[in-house]
């Protein structure tokens, strides 16, 4: 609990409390935590595993917004604004989480004056992150999409190893393209260009980026 960015600044004692109102939940992949538009009735801190939250459209298009992975949290969004959810989460591998159920998050968020301010740092990174999205999806090319978004998730799932990356992430190339607001096939185009470059080598749910090969 102590590697959870939120819980960092917490006394052993806090922690301990934290605790005792969090439920630890563990999840096989698949499994849907809650649906967009459901009322809200927890929130969640990763432990081990990771979870997409995505949004559907009318037409059932998935957009995947974000893969959360440990130490990240979310559902924070329809208990703070009595909302609808934002998102539907569901974990893409096994997974452990915390779960706080509504009432004692807001307790633990008026309680500690830190946690409060952490979910809003989260909330401020995640608009800046939009914001980007939003730009890049306005400004850039389709290539450079990708190749963006490639960097976006060695950056947060990628293990470095001398110049290589290795992303190990459950997304299929579908949620791959809409992640990165393309289309399947310039996906796949732009994934073969990078490999025939020898930028990328790509496989089932992995990707391991050159950073030798990168800048050019
Ligand atoms: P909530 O709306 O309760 O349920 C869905 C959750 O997904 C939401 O809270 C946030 O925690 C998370 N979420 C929504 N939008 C984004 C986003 N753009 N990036 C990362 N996480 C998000």
């Amino acid at each position: 609990l102590r590697k959870v960015g939120l819980f960092d600044s917490l006394s052993e004692e806090q922690l301990e409390q934290v605790l005792k109102i969090s439920q630890r939940r563990a999840f096989p992949p698949g499994t849907v935590l809650f649906g967009e538009k459901e009322p809200g009735t927890a929130f969640y801190i990763v432990l081990s595993g990771s979870i997409k939250l995505f949004t559907r459209s009318a037409a059932g298009e998935e957009k995947v917004l974000s893969v959360a992975g440990p130490g990240d949290s979310f559902g924070e969004l329809a208990l703070l604004d009595g909302g609808p959810r934002s998102a539907s989460a569901q974990t893409l591998e096994p997974s452990l989480l915390l779960e706080i159920s509504s009432e004692p998050f807001m307790g633990l968020l008026q309680a500690h004056f830190d946690i409060a301010r952490g979910i809003l740092v989260e909330l401020c990174r995640r608009l800046r992150q939009t914001n980007e999205h939003v730009n890049d999806l306005t400004f850039l090319d389709d290539r450079t999409r990708v190749l963006k978004n490639l960097i976006a998730l060695a950056n947060k799932h990628g293990k470095r190893d001398g110049l290589f990356i290795t992303i190990h992430v459950a997304l299929n190339y579908d949620e791959l393209a809409q992640m990165a607001g393309v289309d399947k096939r310039i996906l796949s185009d732009v994934l073969r260009e990078l490999e025939s470059r020898g930028v990328l080598q790509f496989g089932l749910n992995e990707y391991k980026l050159n950073l030798s090969k990168l800048r050019g």
